[in-house]
Protein backbone atom coordinates (compact mmCIF):
# COMPACT_ATOMS: atom_id res chain seq x y z
CA UNK A 1 0.00 0.00 0.00
CA UNK A 2 0.93 3.49 -0.82
CA UNK A 3 2.00 5.31 2.21
CA UNK A 4 3.27 8.20 1.01
CA UNK A 5 2.82 10.59 -1.71
CA UNK A 6 4.45 14.32 -3.15
CA UNK A 7 2.30 16.10 -4.79
CA UNK A 8 3.30 19.99 -6.33
CA UNK A 9 1.61 22.25 -3.79
CA UNK A 10 -2.14 22.05 -4.37
CA UNK A 11 -4.33 25.46 -5.55
CA UNK A 12 -7.67 25.92 -3.96
CA UNK A 13 -9.59 27.90 -6.32
CA UNK A 14 -12.78 28.95 -4.95
CA UNK A 15 -12.06 29.97 -1.11
CA UNK A 16 -14.08 32.58 1.61
CA UNK A 17 -11.62 34.54 3.86
CA UNK A 18 -14.08 36.82 5.17
CA UNK A 19 -12.57 39.84 7.10
CA UNK A 20 -12.16 41.23 10.23
CA UNK A 21 -11.60 38.83 13.10
CA UNK A 22 -12.94 36.14 11.12
CA UNK A 23 -10.28 36.55 8.49
CA UNK A 24 -7.38 36.73 11.27
CA UNK A 25 -8.87 33.71 12.21
CA UNK A 26 -9.17 31.13 9.42
CA UNK A 27 -6.74 32.58 6.67
CA UNK A 28 -3.55 30.52 8.96
CA UNK A 29 -5.70 27.47 7.60
CA UNK A 30 -5.68 28.18 4.22
CA UNK A 31 -1.90 29.37 3.72
CA UNK A 32 -0.34 25.95 3.11
CA UNK A 33 -2.41 26.04 -0.49
CA UNK A 34 0.01 28.10 -3.17
CA UNK A 35 -3.11 30.06 -4.79
CA UNK A 36 -6.57 30.46 -3.93
CA UNK A 37 -9.31 32.34 -5.91
CA UNK A 38 -10.68 34.77 -3.23
CA UNK A 39 -14.68 35.24 -3.22
CA UNK A 40 -16.12 38.67 -3.03
CA UNK A 41 -19.34 37.97 -1.27
CA UNK A 42 -18.05 40.50 1.75
CA UNK A 43 -20.40 42.68 3.00
CA UNK A 44 -20.46 45.20 1.35
CA UNK A 45 -19.21 43.02 -1.78
CA UNK A 46 -15.66 43.82 -3.42
CA UNK A 47 -16.93 45.26 -6.30
CA UNK A 48 -13.88 47.54 -7.80
CA UNK A 49 -10.37 47.21 -8.42
CA UNK A 50 -9.43 49.37 -5.56
CA UNK A 51 -11.86 47.30 -2.79
CA UNK A 52 -10.28 44.11 -4.70
CA UNK A 53 -6.58 45.37 -3.66
CA UNK A 54 -6.96 46.94 -0.15
CA UNK A 55 -9.03 43.30 0.52
CA UNK A 56 -5.59 41.61 -0.70
CA UNK A 57 -3.35 43.56 0.89
CA UNK A 58 -5.49 42.47 4.62
CA UNK A 59 -5.76 38.84 3.58
CA UNK A 60 -1.99 39.46 2.76
CA UNK A 61 -1.26 40.78 6.31
CA UNK A 62 -3.47 37.73 7.61
CA UNK A 63 -1.14 35.34 6.62
CA UNK A 64 1.58 33.77 8.74
CA UNK A 65 5.17 34.90 7.24
CA UNK A 66 5.91 31.47 6.33
CA UNK A 67 2.12 31.12 4.23
CA UNK A 68 2.75 30.12 0.54
CA UNK A 69 -0.67 31.35 -0.61
CA UNK A 70 -0.74 34.04 -2.99
CA UNK A 71 -4.33 35.18 -2.96
CA UNK A 72 -6.09 35.72 -6.48
CA UNK A 73 -9.05 38.45 -6.34
CA UNK A 74 -12.74 38.62 -7.53
CA UNK A 75 -14.74 41.13 -8.23
CA UNK A 76 -18.35 40.82 -7.73
CA UNK A 77 -20.42 41.31 -10.66
CA UNK A 78 -23.53 43.34 -10.54
CA UNK A 79 -26.15 44.85 -13.18
CA UNK A 80 -24.38 47.99 -13.04
CA UNK A 81 -20.51 47.03 -13.32
CA UNK A 82 -18.39 48.60 -15.44
CA UNK A 83 -17.05 46.34 -17.86
CA UNK A 84 -13.79 49.12 -17.94
CA UNK A 85 -13.27 49.03 -14.58
CA UNK A 86 -13.60 44.77 -14.62
CA UNK A 87 -10.36 44.97 -18.05
CA UNK A 88 -8.79 48.04 -15.88
CA UNK A 89 -8.61 46.31 -12.91
CA UNK A 90 -7.47 42.45 -14.94
CA UNK A 91 -4.74 44.49 -16.46
CA UNK A 92 -3.66 46.14 -13.56
CA UNK A 93 -2.66 42.13 -12.25
CA UNK A 94 -5.33 43.28 -9.32
CA UNK A 95 -7.92 40.34 -9.88
CA UNK A 96 -8.05 37.03 -11.83
CA UNK A 97 -11.53 36.40 -12.41
CA UNK A 98 -15.07 37.69 -11.84
CA UNK A 99 -18.00 35.92 -9.79
CA UNK A 100 -21.34 35.70 -10.87
CA UNK A 101 -23.60 35.25 -8.48
CA UNK A 102 -27.72 35.27 -9.19
CA UNK A 103 -29.16 37.47 -6.79
CA UNK A 104 -30.78 36.19 -3.58
CA UNK A 105 -28.92 32.31 -4.66
CA UNK A 106 -26.59 32.04 -1.48
CA UNK A 107 -25.05 33.98 0.97
CA UNK A 108 -24.45 37.88 0.43
CA UNK A 109 -25.34 37.47 -3.07
CA UNK A 110 -28.38 40.51 -2.36
CA UNK A 111 -26.29 42.40 -4.61
CA UNK A 112 -25.94 39.82 -7.36
CA UNK A 113 -27.15 39.71 -11.16
CA UNK A 114 -30.97 39.89 -11.42
CA UNK A 115 -31.07 40.31 -15.29
CA UNK A 116 -28.09 38.66 -17.34
CA UNK A 117 -28.87 40.91 -20.14
CA UNK A 118 -27.22 43.49 -18.25
CA UNK A 119 -24.35 42.54 -18.09
CA UNK A 120 -24.01 41.10 -21.44
CA UNK A 121 -21.50 43.94 -22.05
CA UNK A 122 -19.30 43.28 -19.18
CA UNK A 123 -18.94 39.25 -20.36
CA UNK A 124 -18.17 40.17 -23.88
CA UNK A 125 -15.53 42.50 -22.63
CA UNK A 126 -14.27 39.38 -20.38
CA UNK A 127 -14.11 37.28 -23.70
CA UNK A 128 -12.34 39.46 -25.28
CA UNK A 129 -9.90 39.73 -22.07
CA UNK A 130 -9.45 36.39 -21.12
CA UNK A 131 -11.20 36.73 -17.97
CA UNK A 132 -12.80 33.95 -16.48
CA UNK A 133 -16.02 34.01 -15.03
CA UNK A 134 -16.75 31.77 -12.34
CA UNK A 135 -20.48 30.91 -11.62
CA UNK A 136 -22.28 30.18 -8.83
CA UNK A 137 -24.69 27.77 -10.69
CA UNK A 138 -28.16 27.96 -9.17
CA UNK A 139 -31.93 29.63 -10.11
CA UNK A 140 -33.47 31.32 -7.48
CA UNK A 141 -37.19 30.88 -8.86
CA UNK A 142 -38.77 29.93 -5.85
CA UNK A 143 -40.91 27.32 -8.09
CA UNK A 144 -37.73 25.52 -8.47
CA UNK A 145 -36.91 22.74 -6.05
CA UNK A 146 -33.97 23.64 -4.00
CA UNK A 147 -32.52 20.26 -5.38
CA UNK A 148 -33.08 21.47 -8.97
CA UNK A 149 -31.75 24.91 -8.83
CA UNK A 150 -28.54 23.66 -10.68
CA UNK A 151 -29.48 21.51 -13.46
CA UNK A 152 -32.50 24.18 -13.73
CA UNK A 153 -29.76 26.71 -14.09
CA UNK A 154 -27.20 25.50 -16.62
CA UNK A 155 -30.59 25.24 -19.20
CA UNK A 156 -31.88 28.72 -18.16
CA UNK A 157 -29.20 30.65 -17.96
CA UNK A 158 -25.42 29.07 -18.11
CA UNK A 159 -25.44 27.46 -21.68
CA UNK A 160 -27.95 30.51 -23.15
CA UNK A 161 -24.82 33.04 -21.85
CA UNK A 162 -22.04 30.46 -23.05
CA UNK A 163 -23.45 29.91 -26.64
CA UNK A 164 -24.50 34.14 -26.98
CA UNK A 165 -20.56 35.03 -25.84
CA UNK A 166 -18.28 32.71 -27.80
CA UNK A 167 -15.08 32.85 -26.01
CA UNK A 168 -16.00 33.64 -22.57
CA UNK A 169 -14.20 31.39 -20.18
CA UNK A 170 -16.61 29.94 -17.53
CA UNK A 171 -15.78 28.20 -14.08
CA UNK A 172 -19.00 26.13 -12.88
CA UNK A 173 -18.37 26.83 -8.76
CA UNK A 174 -19.21 23.81 -7.21
CA UNK A 175 -20.96 21.26 -8.81
CA UNK A 176 -22.93 18.98 -6.72
CA UNK A 177 -25.02 17.14 -9.79
CA UNK A 178 -24.75 14.66 -12.25
CA UNK A 179 -25.74 17.17 -14.85
CA UNK A 180 -23.38 19.92 -13.55
CA UNK A 181 -20.84 16.69 -14.35
CA UNK A 182 -22.50 16.30 -17.67
CA UNK A 183 -22.32 19.77 -19.04
CA UNK A 184 -18.53 20.50 -17.94
CA UNK A 185 -17.96 17.51 -20.46
CA UNK A 186 -19.83 19.14 -22.88
CA UNK A 187 -17.75 22.38 -23.21
CA UNK A 188 -14.29 22.66 -24.66
CA UNK A 189 -11.27 23.50 -22.93
CA UNK A 190 -13.00 27.07 -22.35
CA UNK A 191 -15.33 25.25 -19.53
CA UNK A 192 -13.93 23.95 -16.28
CA UNK A 193 -16.05 23.07 -12.79
CA UNK A 194 -14.48 22.98 -9.10
CA UNK A 195 -15.96 20.33 -6.89
CA UNK A 196 -15.85 20.81 -3.44
CA UNK A 197 -13.85 18.65 -0.76
CA UNK A 198 -17.56 18.36 1.57
CA UNK A 199 -19.88 17.28 -1.78
CA UNK A 200 -17.45 14.19 -2.56
CA UNK A 201 -17.91 13.11 0.87
CA UNK A 202 -21.66 14.33 1.90
CA UNK A 203 -24.89 13.72 0.49
CA UNK A 204 -28.77 15.48 1.32
CA UNK A 205 -28.94 12.50 4.44
CA UNK A 206 -26.11 13.91 6.25
CA UNK A 207 -27.83 17.06 6.25
CA UNK A 208 -31.28 15.65 7.20
CA UNK A 209 -31.09 11.95 8.48
CA UNK A 210 -31.49 11.13 11.91
CA UNK A 211 -31.94 14.83 13.02
CA UNK A 212 -31.09 18.08 11.39
CA UNK A 213 -27.40 18.87 10.64
CA UNK A 214 -26.55 22.55 10.07
CA UNK A 215 -22.90 22.31 10.09
CA UNK A 216 -23.62 19.97 6.95
CA UNK A 217 -25.45 22.73 5.26
CA UNK A 218 -24.17 24.75 2.39
CA UNK A 219 -24.90 25.66 -0.91
CA UNK A 220 -25.62 24.50 -3.57
CA UNK A 221 -27.11 21.73 -0.54
CA UNK A 222 -25.51 18.87 -1.24
CA UNK A 223 -27.74 15.97 -3.35
CA UNK A 224 -28.66 12.48 -3.53
CA UNK A 225 -26.03 9.84 -3.53
CA UNK A 226 -26.06 9.42 -7.13
CA UNK A 227 -24.74 13.01 -7.56
CA UNK A 228 -22.11 12.36 -5.12
CA UNK A 229 -20.90 9.17 -6.53
CA UNK A 230 -20.55 11.13 -10.29
CA UNK A 231 -18.78 14.27 -8.75
CA UNK A 232 -16.15 11.71 -7.39
CA UNK A 233 -15.96 9.87 -10.56
CA UNK A 234 -15.53 13.60 -12.23
CA UNK A 235 -12.82 14.21 -9.45
CA UNK A 236 -11.35 11.41 -9.83
CA UNK A 237 -10.85 10.64 -13.19
CA UNK A 238 -8.03 13.05 -13.88
CA UNK A 239 -9.51 15.19 -16.47
CA UNK A 240 -8.58 18.43 -17.03
CA UNK A 241 -11.81 20.28 -16.57
CA UNK A 242 -12.29 19.17 -12.99
CA UNK A 243 -10.16 21.14 -10.15
CA UNK A 244 -10.30 21.87 -6.52
CA UNK A 245 -12.31 24.92 -5.32
CA UNK A 246 -13.16 23.58 -1.73
CA UNK A 247 -16.02 26.49 -1.35
CA UNK A 248 -14.37 26.70 2.50
CA UNK A 249 -17.25 29.36 3.72
CA UNK A 250 -16.78 29.51 8.04
CA UNK A 251 -19.63 31.19 9.95
CA UNK A 252 -19.95 31.87 13.38
CA UNK A 253 -21.76 29.13 15.07
CA UNK A 254 -23.76 31.72 16.16
CA UNK A 255 -24.92 32.28 12.71
CA UNK A 256 -25.36 28.81 12.12
CA UNK A 257 -26.94 27.43 14.65
CA UNK A 258 -30.68 29.37 14.07
CA UNK A 259 -34.01 28.71 12.92
CA UNK A 260 -32.32 29.93 9.08
CA UNK A 261 -29.11 29.02 9.58
CA UNK A 262 -26.34 30.13 7.43
CA UNK A 263 -25.25 28.14 4.27
CA UNK A 264 -21.51 27.30 4.28
CA UNK A 265 -19.10 24.21 5.28
CA UNK A 266 -15.56 25.45 7.22
CA UNK A 267 -13.20 22.87 5.14
CA UNK A 268 -10.07 24.54 5.24
CA UNK A 269 -8.06 22.82 8.13
CA UNK A 270 -8.44 19.31 6.95
CA UNK A 271 -9.36 19.39 3.74
CA UNK A 272 -6.28 17.87 2.26
CA UNK A 273 -6.36 14.83 4.47
CA UNK A 274 -10.21 14.39 3.49
CA UNK A 275 -9.26 14.85 -0.32
CA UNK A 276 -6.34 11.68 0.05
CA UNK A 277 -8.65 9.88 2.21
CA UNK A 278 -11.63 10.06 -0.94
CA UNK A 279 -8.79 9.46 -3.76
CA UNK A 280 -7.51 6.10 -2.09
CA UNK A 281 -10.87 4.94 -1.80
CA UNK A 282 -11.17 5.64 -5.08
CA UNK A 283 -8.05 3.82 -6.01
CA UNK A 284 -6.82 7.30 -7.62
CA UNK A 285 -3.83 8.57 -5.53
CA UNK A 286 -2.24 8.64 -8.77
CA UNK A 287 -4.79 11.40 -9.93
CA UNK A 288 -5.16 13.52 -6.65
CA UNK A 289 -2.06 15.99 -7.77
CA UNK A 290 -4.13 16.59 -11.43
CA UNK A 291 -7.24 17.66 -9.37
CA UNK A 292 -5.55 19.28 -6.61
CA UNK A 293 -2.54 21.13 -8.07
CA UNK A 294 -2.45 20.53 -12.06
CA UNK A 295 -5.68 21.23 -13.29
CA UNK A 296 -6.87 24.37 -11.84
CA UNK A 297 -3.55 26.14 -12.65
CA UNK A 298 -3.78 25.17 -16.19
CA UNK A 299 -7.14 26.24 -16.65
CA UNK A 300 -6.37 29.66 -15.22
CA UNK A 301 -2.54 30.08 -17.68
CA UNK A 302 -0.48 29.29 -14.59
CA UNK A 303 2.48 27.41 -14.27
CA UNK A 304 1.76 24.67 -11.00
CA UNK A 305 3.32 25.70 -7.89
CA UNK A 306 7.07 24.80 -7.79
CA UNK A 307 7.74 23.43 -4.41
CA UNK A 308 6.08 20.58 -3.45
CA UNK A 309 4.04 18.58 0.11
CA UNK A 310 3.90 15.42 1.11
CA UNK A 311 0.69 13.54 2.31
CA UNK A 312 1.74 10.45 4.80
CA UNK A 313 -0.50 7.79 5.13
CA UNK A 314 0.19 6.69 9.18
CA UNK A 315 -1.92 4.58 11.99
CA UNK A 316 -2.30 7.06 14.19
CA UNK A 317 -5.11 9.96 12.65
CA UNK A 318 -4.41 13.42 12.14
CA UNK A 319 -5.54 16.00 14.38
CA UNK A 320 -7.42 19.15 13.63
CA UNK A 321 -9.65 21.06 15.58
CA UNK A 322 -13.05 20.60 16.01
CA UNK A 323 -13.73 24.09 16.41
CA UNK A 324 -11.38 27.21 16.21
CA UNK A 325 -12.43 30.89 17.78
CA UNK A 326 -12.50 34.11 15.98
CA UNK A 327 -12.93 36.91 18.03
CA UNK A 328 -16.00 36.21 20.40
CA UNK A 329 -17.22 33.51 18.35
CA UNK A 330 -16.58 30.02 17.68
CA UNK A 331 -16.44 28.16 14.21
CA UNK A 332 -16.94 24.09 13.41
CA UNK A 333 -14.16 22.65 11.36
CA UNK A 334 -16.08 19.96 9.02
CA UNK A 335 -16.63 16.68 10.32
CA UNK A 336 -16.25 14.50 7.35
CA UNK A 337 -17.29 11.52 9.69
CA UNK A 338 -14.45 9.35 9.14
CA UNK A 339 -10.45 9.39 10.62
CA UNK A 340 -8.38 11.03 8.82
CA UNK A 341 -4.93 9.02 8.09
CA UNK A 342 -3.55 11.05 5.57
CA UNK A 343 -1.28 13.89 7.17
CA UNK A 344 -0.04 16.85 5.45
CA UNK A 345 3.42 17.99 5.57
CA UNK A 346 6.18 19.93 3.77
CA UNK A 347 7.98 17.61 1.08
O1 LIG B 1 -22.50 27.30 1.27
C1 LIG B 1 -22.14 28.36 0.78
N1 LIG B 1 -21.56 29.33 1.52
N2 LIG B 1 -22.34 28.58 -0.52
C2 LIG B 1 -22.11 29.77 -1.09
O2 LIG B 1 -22.35 29.90 -2.25
C3 LIG B 1 -21.65 30.91 -0.28
C4 LIG B 1 -20.96 30.47 0.91
C5 LIG B 1 -20.77 31.57 1.93
O3 LIG B 1 -20.32 32.65 1.56
O4 LIG B 1 -21.03 31.32 3.11
ZN1 LIG C 1 -18.48 29.88 -2.28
Amino acid sequence: MTDSIVLCRPDDWHLHLRDGAMLAAVTPFSAGFGRAIIMPNLVPPVVTGAQAAAYRDRIRAALPETAALVPQMTLYLTDSTDPADVTAAHEAGIIRAVKLYPAGATTNSASGVTDFDRVRPVLEAMAGAGIPLCVHGEVTDPAVDIFDREAVFIDRVLDPIRRKTPGLRVVMEHITTSEGVAYARSGGDDLGATITTHHLVINRNAILAGGIRPHYYCLPVAKRETHRLALREAATSGEARFFLGTDSAPHPDSAKLQPCGCAGCFTAPNTMSILAHVFEDEDALDRLEAFASLNGAAFYGLPPNEDRIRLTRRETPAAYPATIAAGDETVTVFDPGFPLYWHLEDA
